[in-house]
């Protein structure tokens, strides 16, 4: 995927002269530029050089009704492959350090859900400054790039490091970044489903047959796939984990409502099943609560079968996806009841766990993964781990 378009914020310091220069390095790559321009910017470079020679509009204010009715400052965030600031002033890296949205660049710095490259700019002393470093580390830990400063004379006389890097450099680091970027997402252009998370079976308003899986594997998986580059849609059962960022969340409780929003998510290249559905829900659901004290005998209740949304995933005719993967959580007999599941499902990978132990609920988890070559047994991992290292194969198989 080429580079097209960068968002480029430029802040209010001597080197936003060089912002123009920018705009022409990036052209000149065929990359084209929307620039947010701040109050401060204005007083270097004017907002008529930059629209002329991006030939758009120049955004400065976040109340501006004409820019806002056009385009929402958290649209303009995002409407950008990537985020260029520079010059990156003391100012807006500790605004963006500390979460601070005040003005339109560091509401969009917040907002944005692209990768951020900052190219600093500043006094020598300033760089130095404890409070600059701390916030350069902030950002750092947040996944902010840097491109500079240089060593160099400074226009207030200064000599050393601070200046901002020269556009030419800087227009060659993005396309560096975003080459290496792309070459680290192989699955880039797939989309995936992975379900998650227990299913919750109601018998009436207040009761509800479950079980104890956490998710916490489930949400691993649609994680590391969406670090690959892959559009991962996660539906999960009802689970106390955050939305994992960059994935779209489709929250469910039942069995059958999880199988509506998977078949609705078709169709993908990938199906991940890590979800422990519930095999049984009761028969009805009672619309008001039942009242089961009383009686001499225990109260029966009448269960019927859930639908298996690995095997009608698995057997979707043409809407298959390429790889289905399931998961077997097994106490024993592992690597035969996996093979088993995996033809009985119709799945191409099974990806089995011994649950004998604290596997729900817990942090690591041990795998054997079951494939119609035969199986590999990893060790035991974290769930973070496990969940990357399936990534790993998973773009492995579409590699070849
Ligand atoms: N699964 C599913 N829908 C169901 C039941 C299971 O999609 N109604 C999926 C799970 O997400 C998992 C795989 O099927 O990927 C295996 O589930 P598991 O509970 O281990 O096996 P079961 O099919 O329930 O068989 P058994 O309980 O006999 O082991």
């Amino acid at each position: 995927m080429s580079l097209k378009r960068v968002l480029l914020i430029v802040g209010g310091g001597i080197s936003a002269y060089k912002a123009p220069e920018l705009v022409r390095a990036l052209d000149k790559r065929g990359i084209g530029c929307r620039v947010i321009l701040t109050q401060a910017g204005s007083q270097f470079v004017t907002p008529l050089t930059l629209a002329s020679l991006t030939k758009d509009d120049v955004h400065q204010e976040l109340f501006n009704l004409t820019h806002e009715a056009k385009m929402g400052h958290i649209e303009l965030s995002r409407s950008a492959d990537l985020v260029l600031v520079a010059p990156a002033t003391a100012d807006l890296i500790g605004k963006v350090a500390h979460g601070l949205a005040n003005d339109l660049a560091s509401t969009a710095l917040l907002a944005t859900d692209k990768p951020v490259l900052m190219a600093p700019a500043m006094n020598v002393r300033m760089w130095e400054h404890p409070a600059v470093q701390r916030n350069l580390a902030t950002l750092r830990a947040d996944g902010v790039h840097f491109i500079g400063p240089d060593e160099g004379a400074m226009a207030c006389g200064e000599f050393g490091l601070g200046r901002m890097a020269e556009p030419e450099a800087i227009a060659a680091a993005i396309e560096v970044f975003w080459h290496k970027a792309c070459s680290d997402k192989p699955l880039q252009g797939k989309r995936a489903i992975v379900t998650a998370g227990p299913t919750l079976e109601a018998l009436d308003p207040i009761r509800f047959l479950s079980n104890r899986s956490s998710g916490k594997q489930g949400y691993a998986i649609a994680h590391a796939l969406a670090e690959a580059g892959a559009e991962v849609t996660l539906v999960s059962g009802p689970t106390a984990l955050n939305d994992v960022p960059g994935v779209s969340m489709v929250r469910v409780e039942s069995a059958r409502e999880m199988l509506e929003a998977c078949q609705s998510a078709l169709p993908v290249d990938i199906f991940v099943a890590v979800a422990a559905v519930a095999d049984w829900r009761p028969e009805t659901k009672a619309e008001v609560k039942l009242k089961l004290k009383g009686d001499a005998k225990a109260p029966a209740m009448t269960l019927v079968e859930n639908p298996d949304i690995l095997a009608t995933i698995a057997q979707s005719g043409p809407k298959r996806p390429k790889l289905v993967i399931g998961f077997a959580a097994e106490t024993h007999e592992v690597l035969a009841y996996a093979t088993a599941k995996r033809t009985k499902k119709g799945c191409d990978w099974v990806v089995a766990n011994d649950v004998s132990g604290d596997v729900m609920g817990g942090e690591s988890n041990q795998i054997l993964l079951v494939t119609a070559e035969g199986h590999q047994s990893w060790p035991e991992a974290p769930k973070a781990q496990i969940a990357i290292r399936l990534a790993e194969e998973i773009s492995a198989y579409f590699k070849t």
